[in-house]
């Protein structure tokens, strides 16, 4: 769904005892003068709040609630502790607090003693997101007003978050989505209504991926009756220099092919796409803010169903790089759809660096969970840039190993490897086997967001369902690493 309607107003004592909507006010030991106001008209309410024992326990952008106060038309102060010296974190949570809370009647924040309110305001945008599912249509987010000294200035300040805030929920609505309405088609054809932002969208049908030689993509959707798709998104607002290519796994459904998976859990596969969305989601992020770098986003589209047709274990199949992938486990499709993708994009773009985003292994969540991301990088200095990135907007992220001793479990008799590894390390397996695609000199990262994809519960930055992770810090890594370097 698109963002919650987001307005910027001049801080008005009026307008805090007229609003019928929640308010946020801030307070640290002292009221701010805007909740100085709220308190004199609610009758000291605040004040003691702020003078009560629970508010000493609260963390910088934690609140406390109050109902229905006498005094007030507001059905809600939303009362928050916000230092003079709160870091960007503190106010982003403060902002995930007002959107989880925001419901039909919209809110107004008294922000005016905020300096850089800008955190908060996409801790917002990023929590109030509702899916709208078929069944029944989610309630509309009331509108919100932001209301600070200098509304314009703080309208341009907030512009890049927004845009990157609605960026995450595309990216969050093409994860939430069922395979049955997210076909492979349907997604191509999402991607190519980003062409009204300014991107370049290019779509390979199978006929011409034949004709690349990208078998190995080609075998995992040859089972389904939705046609594998590749799409191409790119973004030129660099100079002359070489791209960096964001490369995404987008199994629209996996049902593990003839290696069937148990049925408990499957529907969890609508999210195969996770990595896909999450590349579409920064290309249009870019796209909005229009960043100074050339980025190219390149997405497989195929969907693992077992049929007469399908792929069957023990399969030989030739990639478009030329190697051969013995298939052990047709449940080990996302490295054959990226192999093919990985290798097309470096044949094609010479990029100066290759970054991956898969929902590949169920390992690397019995590693790391479901709180951080796992980073696999031939490139240090990539992997501190991301991982830096990351850090700085909330994003869990953990750099996990490469080697030639895992690649060795990767050895075929039949071919030039086998498509899984064992039981052992499946998530560096994974990895080895996707490096195997990575031409010599390139520096490259590959992302397992399996774990961090798709919650069952609200998490830090978003309701329950997609998360959307990466955009953010994949927006945040290109505009420190990737912009501007020779002057677009
Ligand atoms: N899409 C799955 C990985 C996955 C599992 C994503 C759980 C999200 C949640 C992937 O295609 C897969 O099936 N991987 C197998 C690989 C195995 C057969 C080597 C796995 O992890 O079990
Ligand atoms: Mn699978
Ligand atoms: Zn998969």
């Amino acid at each position: 769904m698109t963002l919650a309607a987001i307005d910027f107003a001049a801080a008005d004592p009026e307008a805090l005892a007229a609003h019928e909507g929640r308010i946020a006010a801030f307070a640290d030991d002292k009221l701010d003068p805007a909740a100085r106001r709220l308190d004199r008209l609610a009758k000291g309410a605040l004040a003691r709040a702020v003078a009560s024992p629970a508010w000493e326990k609260l963390k910088p952008g934690e609140g406390i609630e109050l109902a229905f106060p006498a005094g007030l038309k507001a059905r809600a102060v939303h009362l928050i502790r916000m230092p003079r010296t709160a870091a960007p974190d503190d106010l982003r949570k403060a902002g995930v607090l007002i959107g989880a809370a925001l419901g039909e009647e919209g809110a107004l924040v008294a922000a005016a003693s905020l300096r850089k309110p800008a955190p908060l305001v996409e801790g917002l945008a990023l929590r109030a997101y509702r899916f709208a599912h078929r069944a029944e249509a989610p309630k509309p987010l009331g509108p919100v007003t932001i209301a600070s000294n200098d509304p314009d200035a703080t309208r341009e300040a907030c512009a890049p978050v927004l845009a990157v805030a609605e960026a995450v929920h595309f990216a969050r609505d093409l994860v939430n989505e069922p395979a049955n309405i997210l076909t492979t088609t349907e997604f191509a054809s999402r991607l190519e209504a980003l062409r009204k932002t300014g991107l370049e969208v290019e779509v390979l049908d199978e006929a011409a991926m034949e004709r690349l030689g990208m078998r190995a993509l080609l075998a995992v959707g040859q089972g389904s009756e939705s046609p594998s798709q590749l799409v191409v998104m790119r973004w030129h607002g660099g100079g002359d220099e070489a791209p960096l290519a964001l490369v995404g796994k987008g199994v629209v459904f996996d049902t593990g092919g003839i290696s069937i998976k148990p049925a408990a859990g499957m529907e969890d596969m609508i999210m195969d796409m996770g990595g896909a969305a999450v590349v579409a989601g920064t290309m249009q992020a870019l796209a909005a803010r229009k960043a100074k770098a050339n980025v190219v986003g390149l997405v497989g589209l195929v969907e693992n169903m077992p049929d007469g047709r399908a792929q069957r274990p023990g399969d030989v199949v030739r990639s478009m790089k030329g190697d051969t992938i013995e298939v052990i486990n047709t449940d080990a499709e996302g490295r054959l759809v990226l192999a093919d993708v990985l290798w097309y994009a470096q044949e094609n773009f010479q990029p100066a660096a290759v970054i991956d985003l898969a929902t590949l292994t169920g390992a690397i969540i019995i590693a790391l969970g479901d709180k951080k991301a796992g980073v696999f990088a031939n490139d240090d200095a990539l992997a501190d840039a991301f991982l830096k990135a990351a850090g700085a907007v909330g994003e869990g992220a953990w750099r996990m190993p490469l080697g030639e001793a895992y690649d060795k479990q990767l050895k075929s008799r039949m071919a030039d490897m086998k498509n899984v590894g064992g039981r052992m390390a499946g998530s560096v397996t994974a990895a080895q086997f996707l490096q195997r695609f990575i031409k010599e000199g390139t520096p490259w990262m590959h992302l397992d967001i399996a774990g961090v994809t798709l919650y069952s519960k609200d998490s830090d930055h978003a309701p329950k369902g997609a998360s959307g992770w990466g955009v953010r810090a994949l927006d945040a890594l290109v505009a420190a690493r990737f912009e501007n370097k020779s002057g677009g």
